[in-house]
């Protein structure tokens, strides 16, 4: 499919621009994630990359949100925007520009397109009389209306008869039917294709209405040719695509001398959208003369545990709670491994836990650490990377290498990539780690290891090439691991190798490929394991994403608002019972697992001077450390030496009265007040961790 690749290596992709009447849910960032990792892979492959993403301020639903908080819609707005920026920085994404649909810069591309279009006669003023949706801003006709309802939303219509401007969109029916049929990938999924084309071919497509009168909404950009009117929010949103390669794209003074950034390679959005974009859209440019985008691609919706997500039900998920509990890695894995990009999904944290606990833990995280274990232990780290395979791992080593160059090469070809078929693609990227485990439990290493030295280091080199071409693939997805992965296997920074050894250069093979070397000699570093397992859920994150939903909505509702009235929803001081978990300081399973304990022996133990209070103790933990506490009135030296203790091991050391305490002991204390040391149930030697 090459109309999904750059045009001359540039690669313009966008998200919709998100409205400011509501805070961020897992939606959102599934749009937004997508755009990122594409932004990733492309920026990967050498291209130069425009990633945009933004808000949309003006219309009804912003209007009205505002007058609820009792605040100006501007302000509110500026309120809003933050939640979503923070959100992106938590979601890890990328260099990107944000659009603001109250920028003036955008004001004034919109107001120069209408005039363009005023001025061409494809806008007309008439006298109309339809059907009105106040929540979705939308005209109907009668035919539309579903038993007299809306029949998008099901709500109440009104009546109304007034005068507005209309663009002459049903000109371009049969222009847009053609494009769509030319172009297999202007609408995808194919689905989606079939959907627009079925219904451009049995409906006639009418004309516009792109104007409110300023008596019934005055939040939105006058028209230019008539103030008494503002502009459709979806014809200022729209425009939003093509006003930021004005003055937001990489190269800003580009643009101005007008080598644009237009059109834009990809629009991501959701399948509740499509025919603002496939149809709106698409003949707005065509009255324009403008280019059209090469793809428009609609994803399905996520349901939450079996429902559809929504503020009445209470079921929204808030994404920063479950990034806090479960890593920003984990979560981007879940959503683009779980469903087929393009189909609706349920959310569910069991799914997720299992994703974390089999792919990443079992199969990623523990290919990593036993290959590093094992370097450590037969090479001292110290990876061969020039020897030859020795006949006796010969054939399991030509099956991995033969088995991860397919896999490659499949993904170099992009057909996966420009389809967006992410799941397959991490299914593909995950046959690499499978093969890899295999290897590992065909060649045994560790019998090697007794007679065949020369073998071992070949079989750890391609381990090594195994989890280096994994980190590579995975980066769009969790760059954070794959950057930990390139790390720990002893590799220079992975962006920068990757500028440099892009494209190999000469004859060399490619970093991408199974055949590239480092040029520099290679020493593993073993580091912090990427994905513990998660044993259980104990307290469901998802209940407490909705919760920090509403605190958070109620926290953007207090911000700024002078009279909220006691008594009245925002001015509830009632608590929530769920909420009261979180406001109880209840900690994650990953806040747990930071905390290191260990089993530790006293070997000797001594009071410190003119202190009653405190003992100085030699432990060892698997390591020899110095231990003070606070239990010199409960026992004595001779009484500790010998017991085995428990011991926080990853503790800054402090000084206790002048003498420095590397960890600390855990007791509890009786009725009395009296400290009682915690010590293992059985025997356990001492450097046992404790989880
Ligand atoms: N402002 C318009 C877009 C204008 S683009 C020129 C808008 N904003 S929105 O905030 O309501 O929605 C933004 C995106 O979130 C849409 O693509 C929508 O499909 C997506 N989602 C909203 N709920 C969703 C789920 N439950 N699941 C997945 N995506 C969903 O529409």
């Amino acid at each position: 499919m090459p109309e999904l690749k750059t045009v001359n290596k540039r690669y313009y992709v966008t998200t919709p621009i998100y409205y400011v009447n509501d805070v961020p849910h897992i939606g959102h960032a599934y749009t937004t994630i997508a755009a990122d990792i594409l932004a990733r892979r492309n920026r990967l492959s050498g291209n130069e990359v425009f990633f945009l993403t933004g808000t949309d301020e003006h219309g009804q639903k912003v209007e009205k949100a505002a007058r609820e908080k009792a605040r100006s819609p501007k302000d509110h707005a500026d309120l809003m925007v933050k939640n979503f920026k923070e959100l992106w920085k938590k979601l890890v994404i990328s260099e990107h520009s944000f659009i603001r649909t109250t920028d003036i810069e955008h004001i004034k591309t919109v107001q120069g397109l209408l005039q363009l279009l005023w001025d061409r006669g494809e806008i007309e003023k008439r006298q109309y009389a339809g059907w009105y949706c106040t929540p979705d801003e939308r005209f109907w006709t009668e035919k539309d209306l579903v038993e007299g309802k809306c029949p998008d939303c099901g709500r109440q219509v009104d009546q109304i008869q007034e005068e507005n401007y209309f663009f002459l969109m049903s000109k371009y029916q049969e222009r847009l039917i053609a494009h769509i049929r030319e172009n297999s990938s202007y609408v995808m999924p194919e689905t989606r294709r079939n959907e627009v084309l079925g219904f451009l071919n049995n409906n006639d497509l009418g004309d516009l209405c792109i104007s409110r009168p300023k008596h019934r909404l005055a939040w939105g950009i006058p028209l230019p040719f008539d103030d008494n009117f503002v502009t459709y929010v979806w014809f200022d949103a729209l425009v939003n695509y093509f006003s930021a390669t004005r003055y937001l794209t990489p190269q800003a003074e580009q643009a101005r001398r007008g080598d644009f950034w237009w059109p834009a390679s990809l629009h991501i959005i959701g399948k509740d959208i499509l025919t603002t974009h496939a149809v709106y859209w698409s003949t707005m440019l065509m009255a324009l003369n403008m280019p059209l985008p090469r793809t428009i691609f609609a994803h399905g919706w996520w349901t939450v545990e079996g429902k559809k997500m929504s503020k009445s039900v209470g079921n929204v998920v808030n994404p920063l709670t479950l990034v806090d509990t479960y890593g920003i890695d984990a979560f981007r894995y879940y959503l683009f491994r779980e469903v087929p990009f393009g189909l609706d999904g349920d959310f569910s944290e069991d799914a997720m836990v299992n994703r974390i606990n089999t792919d990443l833990a079992n199969d990623l995280g523990n290919l990593l650490s036993r290959f590093l274990t094992m370097a450590e232990k037969y090479t001292d780290g110290v990876i061969d990377c020039q020897g030859e395979a020795g006949a006796a791992v010969g054939q399991s080593t030509a099956e991995l290498a033969g088995d991860s160059e397919t896999v490659i090469d499949e993904l170099l070809e992009d057909a996966y990539w420009d389809a967006l078929r992410f799941n397959i693609i991490l299914e593909r990227i995950w046959d690499i780690v499978r093969a890899a485990n295999n290897y590992i439990a065909r060649t045994e290493p560790w019998k090697l290891a007794k007679n065949d030295m020369g073998a071992v280091h070949s079989v750890l080199f391609n381990i090594w090439n195994a989890l280096r071409v994994t980190a590579l693939q995975v980066y769009p997805f969790m760059p954070g691991t794959a950057v930990k992965i390139w790390k720990q296997l002893g590799l220079n920074s992975l962006t920068d190798e990757v500028r440099e050894n892009g494209d190999g250069g000469g004859e060399s093979p490619r970093i991408f490929s199974w055949n590239w070397k480092p040029s520099y000699a290679v020493k593993v570093a073993k580091d912090e394991q990427l994905f513990p397992r998660i044993e259980k859920i104990t307290d469901k994150t998802i209940d407490k994403t909705t919760e920090r939903t509403k605190k958070m909505t109620e926290e953007t509702s207090r911000a700024g608002a002078s009279n909220v009235k006691a008594g009245s929803p925002e001015g509830s001081t009632e608590v929530p019972a769920a909420n009261l978990a979180e406001m109880a300081n209840l900690i994650s399973i990953q806040d747990v697992m930071k905390v290191e304990l260990k089993v530790g022996l006293v070997v000797s133990a001594e009071r410190v001077k003119k202190s009653d209070k405190l003992i100085k103790m030699q432990v060892d933990t698997g390591e020899l450390r110095q231990v003070v506490a606070g239990i010199g009135k409960a026992y004595t030296p001779e009484e500790l030496t010998g017991k085995k203790i428990v011991v926080v091991t990853n503790l800054q050391p402090a000084k206790l009265m002048g003498v420095e305490s590397q960890g600390m002991l855990l007791a509890a204390t009786d009725a009395d007040g009296v400290p009682v040391i915690l010590t293992t149930e059985k025997d356990v030697a001492q450097g046992a961790r404790i989880k």
